[in-house]
């Protein structure tokens, strides 16, 4: 009869519906442990895989991952405040900064290359640069981020 017909189709629908919600919530978990960009949770950095011990890591001949913990008022690593080390990578590399910020918005720039970008707490922002020769560059912080916002800057060493 139709109405068996309607009620099948009903049904249908509705394990569909439970089926889309579940894969749906599933796929926001996945999104969450996702560190190739994509959120992170600001309050648990130290838990996390990229940003629990931040630095430079080498990922292929010339190429270099630097992870980069933005806090009021420094960069881990890249500030000497704290006694943060500079970012160091050597020269001919591919280096792709991961920066993410542990309280308030911050920046993320490297003047004199294409390095510029905010950084929001529970964001990953990823930006990559080639560095050719040996040279010093300043990093600095250029979103207004509290009373230190001026002094939070650091340097990134080509080598
Ligand atoms: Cu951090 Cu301004």
């Amino acid at each position: 009869s139709y109405e068996k017909a309607w009620l099948g189709a009903a049904l249908v629908l509705i394990v569909f519906f439970i089926a889309t919600i579940t894969y749906g919530t599933v796929g926001a978990g996945v999104s969450m442990v996702d560190d190739s960009g994509g959120t992170v949770d600001p309050n648990n950095l130290a838990d996390h895989e990229r940003f629990g011990d931040p630095g430079v890591e080498q990922v292929g001949e010339n190429e270099y991952e630097v992870n980069v913990v933005a806090s009021a008022f420094y960069f881990n690593p890249g500030s000497d405040q704290l006694g943060f080390d500079p970012i160091q990578v050597p020269a001919n590399s591919t280096v792709t900064f991961y920066v993410t910020s542990s309280d308030v918005i911050h920046g993320f720039s490297v003047p004199g290359t294409n390095v510029n970008t905010m950084v929001i707490p529970g964001e990953v922002a990823e930006l990559t640069v080639e560095f050719d020769e040996p040279d010093t560059y300043g990093l600095l912080c250029n979103e207004y981020c509290g009373y230190d916002h001026h002094n939070m800057e650091g340097t990134v060493e080509v080598v």
